[in-house]
């Protein structure tokens, strides 16, 4: 239920109209920056008009939890999602109201607690691969372990989403970039440009939209082949879904969009977290002993199972924290679909509405020393004061990450099963600097050589 329209509060405050042009620079360039010092300089309601959007930006978790979860219903995903939709299409992270519905009651059970036990092996084994062919490169030059992480999450998302070995389609990681770039070209143009203006990264990705269809329709076919939609992993639920549709041309479309959908937030996401984990690893030696001493205790020299999750604690702590400080989903846009109400600020309908995980996640009221790296706060027996919803990196309400326990379970693999076996290190004088994408990622890529672990 939507709650009723209010328009009582007040206005809240924010650059002048005149300071336009600096804040279309800097959303161009540097977002991160743009959103926390408007959070520094105007406090936790802030009004940003520009050009001819006006922006309000929520950073507190009261303002948060009513935006994503109580007052859910009022607001629909908003700008860059509703953008990149022209990229992605109508899967479960962009679409809305019944389809949306439709499609997360087809998903979630295959995300489910049983489900993702299962799926302990496929990604402790596709750790073990990656494993072997980082140490295939010790001593040698740098690798780029971003590209290296990436291929890990598109490995384990084909294995447990599809039962499929996603690495038969070789260029499917690089379509997946350019589909990246043009839903990131969508958001910074609003879609002002249209798709046939032959600009370079439009090319590439009209070729990887065919890419990507090509591979969506041979992974359907096969599953046609041996049994259709009788098994119980995403795809066999997505093709029993998209049967129902009374238009196979819907269906189909559908059937591309989701796969697509959740193959991107999948991998990207993950891909990021463990970027930034080894990234702060390497900035933190005395944490990275810390998780190598739990791995070789817990698992001694074999792969992980699901029951060592809850005994590799540190390791899930030392996520946790990464994705406090870098989380990959860095912002959550919406768009009121009536007037509102936000902590007593008026919001009107039609509004674009920012909640931003990464300025929350450093908000100085509700986290000590906010940029320092201490795994050791999400100790989870130690007392927390915090509020819930100052901490967003699976955001929150109903279109909280579908994924969550996937992600989370592969990111705590990776971390112990590699810094169990070898000593990344990052090439010194490379800056690390974060790139606010779709997700959040490390410009250029992570560069580290490697070495055996001590
Ligand atoms: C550490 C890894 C991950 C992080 C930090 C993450 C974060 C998030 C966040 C913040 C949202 C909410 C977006 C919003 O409200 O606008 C989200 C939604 C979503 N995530 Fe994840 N995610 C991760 C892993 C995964 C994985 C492994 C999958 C599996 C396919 C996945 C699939 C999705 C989907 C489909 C949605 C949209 C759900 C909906 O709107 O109903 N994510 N994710």
């Amino acid at each position: 239920m939507t709650r009723a329209a209010t328009r009582t509060g007040r206005t809240p405050p924010g650059p002048p109209r005149s300071a336009t042009p600096g804040l279309l620079r800097k959303l161009a360039g540097d977002r991160l920056a743009l959103m926390t010092s408007a959070a520094e300089q105007y406090g936790d309601a802030v009004r940003m008009a520009i050009g001819p959007k006006t922006l309000y930006f929520f950073n507190h978790p009261d303002h948060a939890k009513h935006v994503l979860a109580d007052n859910a219903a009022a607001y629909h995903k908003g700008i860059g999602l509703v953008h990149a939709r022209r990229a992605i299409g109508d899967g479960l992270l962009t679409s809305e109201g019944e389809l949306w519905r439709k499609q997360r009651r087809a998903t979630q059970p295959a995300f489910q607690h049983r489900r993702i036990a299962g799926q302990a092996g496929a990604v402790a084994e596709a750790a073990g691969r990656l494993v072997d062919r980082l140490r295939a490169g010790t001593g040698g030059p740098p690798v780029n372990l971003t590209d290296e992480v990436t291929g890990l999450t598109l490995d384990v998302l084909g294995r447990t989403l599809l039962s499929e070995d996603l690495s038969r389609f070789e260029h499917i990681g690089h379509s997946f970039e350019a589909v990246q770039d043009q839903a990131m070209f969508e958001m910074v143009t609003m879609s002002a440009v249209p798709m046939w203006v032959p600009l370079p990264h439009q090319l590439r990705f009209r070729r990887a939209r065919k890419e990507l269809r090509r591979v969506v329709d041979r992974l359907a076919a096969r599953r046609v082949e041996h049994g259709g939609a009788d098994g119980d992993d995403v795809l066999s639920r997505v093709l029993a879904s998209v049967a129902e549709e009374p238009d196979a041309a819907v269906g189909e479309r559908r059937l591309h969009d989701e796969l697509v959908t959740l193959l991107l937030a999948g991998h990207e996401t993950t891909a990021s977290t463990l970027g930034w984990a080894f990234h702060l690893l390497d900035r933190h030696p005395e944490v990275k002993e810390r998780v190598r001493a739990e791995a070789r205790a817990v698992l001694g020299d074999r792969a992980p199972v699901f029951e060592d999750l809850h005994a590799l604690r540190y390791t899930a702590m030392v996520v946790d924290e990464v994705v406090r400080l870098f989380p990959p989903v860095w912002i959550l846009p919406r768009r009121a679909q009536a007037d509102d109400d936000v902590g007593g600020w008026s919001v009107p309908a039609g509004a674009d509405v920012l909640v931003c995980p990464y300025t929350l996640h450093r908000h100085p009221a509700f986290w000590d020393r906010p940029d320092r790296f201490d795994p050791d706060r999400f100790d989870p027996s130690a007392a927390h004061d915090r509020p819930r919803y100052a901490y967003l990196p699976f955001g929150a309400g109903p279109r909280f990450c579908v994924g969550s326990h996937l992600g989370l379970m592969e990111a705590v693999f990776t971390l112990a099963v590699v810094t169990r076996e070898l000593d990344l290190r990052a090439v010194p004088d490379r800056p690390v600097v974060p790139e606010p994408m779709l997700s959040l990622r490390i410009r250029g890529g992570l560069a580290v050589t490697v070495h055996p672990a001590g």
